[in-house]
């Protein structure tokens, strides 16, 4: 099959993000961000209102569990860049443009709420908390794959995973019910963003199987999360992968394996040589994550284990 142009490509998807658009609006169910927000906890704060300034202690969210909610709110907050992205490399013909909409305006209802809830129950320092988001959508998000479409659907396949499995974990650490409720609904749409993006990568390795199976092992040999701009992102990646919150382990287990399992990348027939080429890599890059997931896990094992021998 003779390799296909970016417009011949999105061209021939259109009728399959038409069938998932469809089966999208038929699961998901409209929610309300309002609902979730604890509204009775807040009070005026300093400035205008005259109230009471935030102050560390107001926080009844341990310092990682906060850093997880900033950093998943910030990714949020972006938005308007991720937008131009998708838009500008999967267009905006028919089911295109509808499926683009529908997605932005859910994505929008994430940050209103999580931002809500953080603000109302002074979880966070709320002055910080918007001089990090000024700092972060000036700088904005580039994709690293130019508007090439193969890339871009294979990375939102896993970034939607990924985000659905920070919100949800970050939820949990919180301890608060409420936090966790509303975590617990946004990874429900993360969810289905990614079945969106995933049988739409399904769709593009059936039409161009090379050149989908290179641009998964691409995505996967460098993925980055979207927040990865963030100022001081190791740090933080790294204290909410030391909870368990989301680190290697997990990024190997529940977000790579089931999209590629999903893919059925693995038995796939139909590739070229390039295409298998490009498996043989992926195979070796999987083997190395692997790898490297249970050196974090014995390690970080190791490093608590210390800390609780210190404690006593
Ligand atoms: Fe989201
Ligand atoms: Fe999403």
């Amino acid at each position: 099959m003779p390799a296909l142009t970016q417009m011949e490509l999105l061209h021939e998807l259109e009728p399959v993000v038409a069938t998932e658009l469809d089966r999208h609006l038929s699961v998901t169910r409209g929610w309300m961000p309002h609902e979730y927000v604890p509204w009775s906890q807040g009070r005026d704060f300093d400035g205008l209102m005259e109230g009471e300034a935030w102050a560390p202690e107001q926080s009844r969210i341990d310092t990682v569990g906060q850093t997880a909610l900033v950093v998943n709110l910030l990714t949020e907050d972006n938005l308007p860049s991720y937008h131009r992205e998708i838009h500008s490399a999967l267009g905006s013909d028919g089911a295109w443009g509808q499926w683009i909409g529908q997605w932005t305006a859910e994505e929008a209802r994430h940050s209103i709420a999580i931002r809500d809830y953080l603000v109302v129950t002074r979880a966070v320092d709320p002055e910080a908390l918007e001089r990090e988001r000024m700092v972060h959508m000036t700088a904005g998000f580039n994709s690293a794959y130019e508007l090439d479409v193969f890339h871009s659907v294979a990375y939102v396949s896993f970034q939607e995973l990924a985000t659905r499995i920070s919100h949800r974990n970050t939820g949990k650490h919180t301890a608060d019910p409420v936090c966790e409720q509303l975590l617990a609904r946004v990874a429900l749409d993360e969810n289905l963003h990614m079945i969106f993006y995933r049988n739409l990568l399904i769709a593009t390795l059936n039409r161009c199987p090379d050149q989908t199976m290179s641009a998964i092992t691409d995505v996967v040999r460098s993925f980055e999360m979207p927040g990865a701009g963030i100022e001081g992102f190791g740090r933080r990646a790294l204290s909410i992968a030391m909870a368990g919150i989301y680190d290697l382990r997990i990024h190997h287990d529940e977000i790579l394996v089931p999209v590629l399992r999903a893919c059925d990348i693995w038995n796939f027939e139909g590739l070229g040589p390039e295409g298998e080429k490009a498996r043989e890599e992926l195979a070796e890059l999987m083997a190395d994550i692997d790898k490297r997931a249970t050196i974090f896990d014995e390690k970080r094992a190791a490093i608590n284990a210390r800390r609780a021998a210190r404690a006593e």
